[in-house]
């Protein structure tokens, strides 16, 4: 058995991968780009695990991927390959609508190919989750109630957009030609791994550096945090027993402004990391100008997950964020080679060293 995983060098999908394989010895095809986001020292751990087989392309390489799915015929594509970042989709949207959009198209014709072709109970078995954003919803007045699966789409980024139109292809793949998709819409993940132009690496990090903690705005937009191990561990029930062509909103039932994220981000430094001059991290805090069509709010409603599927985060908010700035203390050379890019260093090693996954 063998599931292709897309995007398993980014955040969540190598969250996803290294959990995975922490608990199955199925074997995981990881195909993956490696734009900026993706970094295959957050997989060093796997090196020589016959389990992960590497591979670098594009989703969008109908070859490639039809070529992968002959040789290692998955019961189960997962997609996390993405453009991800709103800020990046404000200055360069091309990339978006490239992967996001004609990506996922060429990723589900791929695999709508390879799917036809299987027996009946191999086609019956299949599944193709696609793994997508609370975004896609827009935003909410303060009193609004949270998003449930059947809000509306009302993308305001050109990320947003782009993975409100995936969305949209894979829905209708199901309707048209019967591929056995599921859809995940969750909200915004923290924890290790996490690539430090996201809010809550970015404060840990400039916060550690002594670099201002620029808040966008009045600071007082509220988005849902999930630790990003809950998001896997939702992924993998929907895989499990989510129903065909269903979407299901994954959340931590906890929305916070972004200046109480960045305050806690302080306080916990504080507690672990004190300054040497007895200062407050938060005394780096630097309000400044707001994002382009900034969404004000964000909420998830995943009763749905919980009552279907039996699914409900481990992690509080608190838990999980006292475990997310301790796992960056703990972990400087992966931030460092972040920062200096010397993370992109770990292709050429990964790839020249003996055993290494190919
Ligand atoms: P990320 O930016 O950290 O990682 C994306 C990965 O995809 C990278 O490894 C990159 O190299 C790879 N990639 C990009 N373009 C590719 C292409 N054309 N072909 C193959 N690989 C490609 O993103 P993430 O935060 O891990 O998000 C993963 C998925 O989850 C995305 O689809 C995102 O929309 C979704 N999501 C993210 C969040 C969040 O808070 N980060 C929340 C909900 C949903
Ligand atoms: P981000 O982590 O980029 O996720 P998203 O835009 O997908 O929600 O941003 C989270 C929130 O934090 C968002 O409201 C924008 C805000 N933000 C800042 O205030 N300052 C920053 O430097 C960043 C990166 C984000």
């Amino acid at each position: 058995m063998t599931l292709l995983v897309t995007g398993g060098a980014g955040f969540i999908g190598a969250n996803f991968v290294l959990d995975w394989l922490a608990e199955s010895s199925e074997t995981v095809v990881n195909l993956d780009k490696l734009t900026y986001a993706g970094n295959l020292e957050t997989l060093a751990s796997l090196q020589g695990n016959p389990a992960h087989v590497f591979v670098q392309g594009d989703i969008g390489d109908a070859d490639l991927v039809s070529r992968l799915l002959q040789t290692h015929q998955p019961r189960a594509v997962i997609n996390f390959a993405a453009e991800s970042h709103v800020d990046r989709s404000i200055h360069g949207p091309g990339e978006f609508i490239e992967t996001n959009v004609m990506g996922t198209f060429r990723l589900l014709e791929s695999v709508r190919g390879y799917w036809q072709a299987l027996d009946a109970p191999a086609q019956a078995a299949f599944r193709f989750l696609h793994v997508s954003t609370d975004e896609v919803y827009g935003s909410l007045t303060q009193d609004a109630p949270a998003f449930s699966e059947t809000h509306r789409y009302e993308p305001n980024s050109p990320y947003s957009a782009s993975k409100a139109a995936s969305d949209h292809l894979v829905r209708a793949w199901h309707h048209t030609y019967g591929l056995p998709v599921l859809t995940t819409n969750c909200s915004n993940n923290y924890g290790p791994f996490h690539f430090p132009e996201k809010l809550i690496p970015l404060m840990i990090v400039n916060a550690l550096a002594g670099k201002p903690l620029p808040v966008y705005g009045d600071g007082m937009q509220v988005r849902d945090w999930l630790y990003v191990k809950d998001h896997c561990s939702a992924i993998r029930r929907v895989l499990q027993a989510g129903q065909l062509g269903e979407t299901y909103n994954v959340g931590g039932w906890s929305e916070k402004p972004n200046i109480e994220i960045v305050h806690t981000v302080c306080k916990l430094l504080d507690e672990l990391r004190p300054k040497a001059d007895g200062s407050s991290y938060a005394s780096q805090i630097s309000y400044v100008t707001d994002r382009p069509g900034h969404d004000r709010r964000y909420a998830i409603d995943a009763r749905k997950l919980e009552q279907e599927l039996g699914w409900k985060p481990a992690e509080t908010f608190d838990s999980g964020i006292r475990k997310t700035v301790a796992w960056y203390l703990a972990h400087p050379d992966w931030v460092s080679h972040v920062q200096s890019g010397a993370y992109r260093d770990w292709v050429q090693k990964q790839y020249a060293a003996p055993g290494a996954a190919a």
